[in-house]
């Protein structure tokens, strides 16, 4: 039976285990969204030989932010720094992917250059999301503005300039956040994609966002080394689809299609970054596996036992591990061991210094 520790193929590569870190904002980037020393020291503690790190959530181009204070990958001086985290991981025998972040309408003016309303499908106001802005503050988001077919084309070139920038970087490859309301979210689900060009619509059409996103990273890496990571049936940062089955679905037989590199699935039990229905039975990943016949991962509210299970059933081909790897730098030796788990301080998730960041020891 297959379990957390067998080995998987994953794109070019072949991991050793199955235990991976989930994508992670940790809001410590203070200086003008360049990744840090501090940052290099806590992927470090988290990598492992063979073991495979998403990183969190890095703003592609500068109206790309939802938060102040998060890491971005568009400028040389972001991409350089970044190296150390990369190196460091590296030098452990770890794969580290970049996670390309896009928070569209999920912003507010003080956080878009010339301080103009953030982009998005359409101008729906995001209900119960806010942003961090460079006071401290966390305010409710604004109306956005629509963005037209050139600014739609921009922006997925972005995408590909990420792209080429993470390999700048070090990264092994790259995974396209499509999940909890942000961007490619926000065009995938029809509450709050309300065009009428080609990117609205049909599901055809409101999926075609993301797709086009994916080929253009592809056309600079292959899409081996391209992922996507969505949340279906999860309202986080307001969004909505009147079909979700059919909306998912869709996605991932397209992904499919193209042979993409893996697919990233979050439980709807699991509400960003809290839970919503503690037990619940993993239902996501289980219903795309029909759809979707290359390396499924799984996130959201997996224990180590839930993890084995559904990887053994083979519901998923990966696990991802979100809070509980905060504070267990050392996880997939600690479930590889059986060891008890260090419990989470959810306030030091977001800012702050190395407190509950690099701080929680390693028990192995
Ligand atoms: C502090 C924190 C920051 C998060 N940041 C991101 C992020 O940058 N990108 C993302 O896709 N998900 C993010 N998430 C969601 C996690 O990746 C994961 O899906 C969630 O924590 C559920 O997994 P868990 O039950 O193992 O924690 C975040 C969650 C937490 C707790």
């Amino acid at each position: 039976m297959t379990s957390l520790f067998d080995s998987c193929p994953f794109g070019p590569f072949e991991l050793e285990h199955r235990v991976v870190l989930a994508p992670l904002t940790r809001m410590r980037a203070f200086d003008e969204a360049n990744p840090t020393e501090l940052m290099a020291k806590y992927y470090e503690q988290r990598a492992s030989r063979g073991g495979l790190l998403i990183s969190e959530a890095t703003v592609i181009s500068p109206s790309g932010f939802p938060h102040h204070n998060v890491p971005a990958v568009y400028t040389p001086s972001q991409i350089r720094q970044w190296r150390a985290t990369t190196d460091a991981v590296h030098a452990k025998g770890g794969l580290i992917y970049l996670q390309l972040w896009h928070g569209g309408r999920t912003s507010h003016p003080k956080l878009q250059p010339g301080e103009q309303a953030p982009p998005a499908p359409s101008a729906i106001t995001p209900k119960g999301a806010g942003s961090r802005l460079p006071d401290g503050t966390q305010v409710p988001c604004e109306q956005p503005r629509a963005m037209d077919l050139a600014e739609v084309r921009s922006t997925i070139a972005d995408y590909a300039t990420a792209t080429r920038n993470a390999m700048d970087a070090g990264f092994d490859g790259v995974e396209v956040h499509s999940a909890n309301g942000y961007l490619p979210d926000q065009f995938l689900q029809d509450g709050s994609n309300h065009r009428t060009d080609a990117y609205g619509g049909s599901v055809e059409n409101r999926a075609r966002f993301v797709i086009e996103i994916v080929e253009a990273c592809a056309d600079v890496i292959g899409m081996d080394r391209v992922g996507v990571r969505i949340s279906p049936q999860n309202p986080f940062n307001g969004v909505s689809d009147s079909d979700p089955a059919a909306t998912f679905g869709y996605v991932a037989r397209e992904m499919n299609s193209r042979k993409l590199g893996y697919l990233h699935v979050i439980e709807p039990r699991v509400r960003g970054n809290v839970d919503h229905e503690v037990g619940a039975a993993p239902v996501a990943a289980r219903t795309l596996r029909s759809e979707f016949s290359g390396p499924l991962m799984a996130a959201g509210g997996f224990t180590r036992d839930s993890g084995n299970a559904l990887i053994a059933e083979g519901g998923a081909d990966l696990v991802a591990y979100g809070r509980d790897f905060i504070s267990n730098p050392d996880l997939p030796e600690r479930f590889r061991q059986n060891l008890e788990l260090t419990p989470y301080d959810r306030s030091t998730f977001y800012g702050g210094d190395e407190t509950g960041y690099t701080t929680y020891p390693a028990a192995t």
